[in-house]
């Protein structure tokens, strides 16, 4: 029984994570403050594996709490996704995500150093990137933050470093995110954002469920081939089988691992909005609007180092991602019948 500690793992990617270490042979044990999720996603995680995740309701900003935690268990790892990520929020309330992302990121070290573990795999994102000039990105390109999310990112990343210089006992790896989407193929767990979505794909899904009438496409002028805006979209399955190869790759050595989790394939919004109708069957109706301040016309990833570093590559179409999204969708909308 190998249990790894997963913070923030009732959340969107840390769900589905634990989905994948439990079916690996892992035991994941959850601490998460509820703060953006829900104690009912134990329950489908269950329902999905068969067992259900051991739970903490516990911030990771709090280090007694996390003492007394790591005291009950003896984990091999630490993943961490316990964190605050709406761009827009972060604008507005720059001192929580800090707090949050770089303290609770902070004080979690702090736990596992008085706990004698060091192995830990972080979720960073491509956020780090800021306006790449090229594109496919690679993980040698500049850094830079547009905002504080995607600064308290840079700075967690940059204390992670630090840290593997100071000591090389530490096994750390930073792995950048490119655009998580779709779920779990059971349609049991999946992304459930409150309010207005802000991503695309949950947006689609709103327009499709009838919440919404049409989607606002943010500009049709890019330097694209359909002047939409192109990223870089992984199905969240194939991010968290990432998860695995990196677990699998700190096992082995010692050291600071920095890779991109993405696909290596750029998709328009207007073809996500048909693949969409295709393979759903749901109509979308759209208006192109103005750009959202912001936005960058194109972010895809190179995955060449993840491939060629952890054997890990994602595998999962675009029609995999958008049945998944929205089989989730449908079967959440009618559990609240
Ligand atoms: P999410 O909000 O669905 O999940 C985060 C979870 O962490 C939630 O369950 C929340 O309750 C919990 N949490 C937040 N602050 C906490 C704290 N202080 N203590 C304990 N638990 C806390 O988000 P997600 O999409 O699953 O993202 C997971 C990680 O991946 C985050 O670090 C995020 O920044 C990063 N990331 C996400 C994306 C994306 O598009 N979803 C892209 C790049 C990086
Ligand atoms: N888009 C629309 N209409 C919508 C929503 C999005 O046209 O209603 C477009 C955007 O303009 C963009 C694309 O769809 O071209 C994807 O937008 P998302 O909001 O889904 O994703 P982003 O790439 O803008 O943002 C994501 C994460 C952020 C992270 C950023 C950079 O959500 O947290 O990637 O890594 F900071």
């Amino acid at each position: 029984m190998t249990e790894i500690l997963v913070t923030g793992g009732l959340g969107y990617i840390g769900s589905h994570c634990c989905v994948a270490l439990m079916e690996a042979g892992y035991t994941p044990v959850v601490v998460d403050n509820l703060s953006n999720s829900s104690p009912t996603t134990l329950d489908r995680m269950q329902q999905i594996s068969g067992v259900r995740p051991k739970f903490h309701k516990a911030d990771v900003r709090d280090g007694g709490a996390l003492d007394r935690i790591f005291a009950k268990h003896r984990f091999a790892a630490v993943i961490h996704f316990g964190a605050l990520k709406a761009v827009g929020e972060s604008v507005a309330k720059p001192l929580d995500y800090y707090d949050n992302n770089v303290g609770g990121t902070l004080t979690l070290i702090g736990a596992m150093l008085r706990a004698g573990l060091k192995k830990m795999i972080f979720s960073s994102s491509a956020t780090v990137y800021g306006q790449a000039a090229t594109v496919p990105i690679r993980e040698d390109f500049p850094r830079s933050a547009t905002n504080p999310y995607g600064r308290s990112k840079l700075i967690a990343e940059d204390i992670l470093e630090d840290l593997s210089l100071a000591d090389g006992g530490w096994r750390i790896a930073r792995l950048r995110y490119f655009n998580p989407v779709g779920a779990h193929e059971s349609g049991l767990i999946g992304e459930n954002p409150k309010g207005v979505p802000n991503n695309l794909l949950p947006f689609i899904c709103d327009v499709a469920a009838a919440h919404r009438d049409h989607l606002a496409i943010f500009g049709g002028d890019y330097s694209t081939p359909d002047g939409t805006g192109i990223r870089d979209y992984i199905h969240v399955m194939d991010l968290v089988e990432g998860h695995l190869a990196a677990l699998r790759f700190l096992n082995e050595r010692p050291g600071l691992l920095t890779v991109n989790l993405g696909t290596g394939k750029g998709i328009s919004v207007l073809e996500m909005v048909r693949t969409f109708e295709r393979v759903t069957g749901c109509d979308i109706p759209y208006r192109v609007t103005g750009r959202r301040p912001g936005d960058v016309g194109e972010c895809w990833a190179d995955p060449t180092l993840a491939h060629h570093i952890l054997g890990w590559r994602a595998h999962r179409t675009l029609d995999d991602i958008c049945l998944d999204a929205w089989r989730w969708r449908s079967l959440e909308s009618t559990s609240f019948l």
